[in-house]
C-alpha cells in the first residue's frame, strides 16, 4: 500500500499517519520530521531548510525531492509507505510520478482554517521521535513525556499563530492544487478531519479499503 496523506498544517496528517502505519505495518515518511531532525543535527540539509521552516515557507523542491528519493530507496519501503506532508507542490508530485512511484490512494484530510488555528496552540511534539500530541484532544500518558520513546514534549517553533497563518496561506496557494492533480488520476479521497481522532482513522481505513 503506497499512500499519500494530504491536508493543511494541523489537519492531522502526522497523527493519522502514525496510527495507519501501525495498522498496516509500513513506515511513515514525514518530510517535516526528517527536516526537523536534520536541523537538530545541523546537517547541510538542515542548515538550508531552517530559515524556510521558521518562516512557515516551503523548503525548495530540489531539497525535498532528494530527501524523498533517498528515503524511498531504503529496504523498509519495499512493502509500502505513507507519505506525510509530501508532495506539497506540483513539481514534487510530478517528480514522484516521473520516478515511477505507483500510488494506491491519496487521502486529503479536510478541515477549516479556523479550527486549525485553535488546534495548533495545544499541540506538543516529541523532540526525539516527532510524535504529535494535543494537550486536550490527544494528551500523553505522562505530562510532557512521549508515550512511544519517553522523549521530551516541546512546542514546535512554527506553531506560533503568525507562522501558522503563513503556513495555511502557503497550503492554499501551493498544495491544495494537488487535490485536482490526484482527482484527475482517480486516486483522491476526502476524509473529514474535524471529528475525533479515532473517527478520522476509521474513515481513512474505510476509504483505502482496509478492515479496522
Ligand atoms: P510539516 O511538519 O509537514 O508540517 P505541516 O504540514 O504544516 O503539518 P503539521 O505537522 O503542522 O500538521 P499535521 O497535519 O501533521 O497535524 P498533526 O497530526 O500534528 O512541515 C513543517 C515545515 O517543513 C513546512 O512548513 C515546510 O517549511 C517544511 N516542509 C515539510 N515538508 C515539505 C515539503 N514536502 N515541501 C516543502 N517544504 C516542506 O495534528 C495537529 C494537532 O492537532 C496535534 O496537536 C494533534 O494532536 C491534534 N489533532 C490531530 N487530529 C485531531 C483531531 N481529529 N481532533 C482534535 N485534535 C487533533
Ligand atoms: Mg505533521
Amino acid at each position: 500500500m503506497n499512500l499519500i496523506l494530504l491536508g493543511a498544517p494541523g489537519a492531522g496528517k502526522g497523527t493519522q499517519a502514525e496510527l495507519i502505519a501501525k495498522q498496516l505495518q509500513i513506515p511513515t515518511i514525514s518530510t517535516g520530521n526528517i527536516l526537523r531532525e536534520a536541523i537538530k543535527n545541523q546537517t547541510p540539509t538542515g542548515l538550508k531548510a531552517k530559515d524556510f521552516m521558521d518562516k512557515g515557507m516551503l523548503v525548495p523542491d530540489d531539497v525535498i525531492i532528494g530527501i524523498v528519493s533517498e528515503r524511498l530507496a531504503q529496504d523498509d519501503c519495499k512493502k509500502g509507505y505513507i507519505l506525510d506532508g509530501v508532495p506539497r507542490t506540483a513539481p514534487q508530485a510530478q517528480a514522484l510520478q516521473d520516478n515511477g512511484i505507483e500510488l494506491d490512494c491519496v487521502v486529503s484530510i479536510e478541515i477549516d482554517d479556523a479550527v486549525i488555528a485553535r488546534r495548533m496552540t495545544g499541540r506538543r511534539v516529541c523532540s526525539a521521535c516527532g510524535a504529535s500530541y494535543h494537550i486536550t484532544a490527544n494528551p500523553p500518558k505522562a505530562q510532557g513525556i512521549c508515550n512511544a520513546c519517553s522523549g521530551e514534549l516541546v512546542t514546535r517553533k512554527d506553531d506560533v499563530p503568525e507562522t501558522v497563518q503563513n503556513r495555511l496561506a502557503v497550503y492554499h496557494a501551493e498544495t491544495e492544487v494537488l487535490k485536482d492533480f490526484y482527482a484527475k488520476r482517480g486516486k483522491l479521497v476526502l476524509v473529514n478531519g474535524d471529528q475525533p481522532i479515532a473517527d478520522a482513522t476509521r474513515d481513512i481505513l474505510a476509504a483505502i479499503g482496509v478492515q479496522p
